[in-house]
């Protein structure tokens, strides 16, 4: 069974998710820190795509003790299984995500990463192998499910989102939106890519919940399936 898949992201007020040099930027605040905590304590994996990774050198561990508590008393590990989507096993080794906290690392590639690298990575990580140039996320999540991976939410970025929209693979869209304007037509946004040209490739939303949240807004999607 294919895991249900959580996007969830912080951008600006004008739609980007960090600068045009892709530098992290703090876009809410405590507030959502902590919802963005008990959703990722609540989910079996969480997943990145490698840009951010490379950007924001991300632990993707879980924050605060009550959390890791529900999660250990659970009997879960005290991380969810994180999962990096890197086709050519360009991840350093050194990177936060494969060191830092407890529970099971995946790292996903394609066919064409080089023996060498994956092999350097297999001491640290679990590597799917999934796709021919680049990641097939299709195949990907039926090998996350077969894992017992029932809900794996996605922090980006988005040229990873975007591919995921691209597939019908997007159950669930967080969007938390800041009090600044960031800017930049190169900026990372929620889905970027190559973006859709025909209406009917558009993904539609249902709007479930808005909410206001400190300084921005909180905005929870289910996506229509077509
Ligand atoms: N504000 C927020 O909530 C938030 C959250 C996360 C990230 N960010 C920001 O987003 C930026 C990074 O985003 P990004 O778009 O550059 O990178 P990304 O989405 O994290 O990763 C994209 C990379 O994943 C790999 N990939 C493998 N298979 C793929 C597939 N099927 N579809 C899509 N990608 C695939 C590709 O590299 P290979 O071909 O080499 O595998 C691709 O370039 C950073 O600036 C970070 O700070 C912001």
């Amino acid at each position: 069974m294919r895991p249900r898949v959580v996007v969830n992201v912080a951008m600006s007020a004008d739609g980007k998710l960090s600068t045009r040099e892709r530098r992290q930027v703090r876009i809410s605040g405590s507030v959502d820190f902590a919802r963005v905590d008990a959703l990722k304590a609540s989910s079996d994996a969480v997943m990145v795509g490698i840009g951010t990774v490379l950007a924001d050198d991300p632990s993707l561990t879980v924050k605060s003790d009550a959390n890791r508590q529900v999660r250990t008393a659970a009997g879960k590990s005290v991380n969810p299984a994180r999962v990096v989507v890197d086709s050519s096993a360009r991840i350093p080794l050194a990177a936060s995500v494969l060191h830092k906290g407890e529970g099971q690392r995946i790292v996903a590639v394609s066919e064409r990463a080089d023996p060498a690298r994956v092999a350097a990575l297999e001491p640290l990580a679990t590597v799917i192998v999934a796709g021919r140039d680049v990641v097939d996320l299709t195949v990907l999540l039926d090998r996350l499910g077969a894992l017992g991976i029932r809900q794996l939410m996605v922090e980006g970025g988005g040229t990873l989102i975007a591919s995921l929209f691209a597939a019908g693979l997007v159950d669930e869209y967080y969007t938390f939106v800041g009090n600044i304007i960031i800017g930049g037509k190169d900026a990372p946004t929620p889905a970027d890519g190559d973006g859709w040209i025909h209406e009917s490739a558009f993904t539609r939303l249902e709007l479930v919940e808005a909410e206001r949240m400190e300084a921005g807004i909180l905005l929870h999607w289910h996506v229509v399936r077509r």
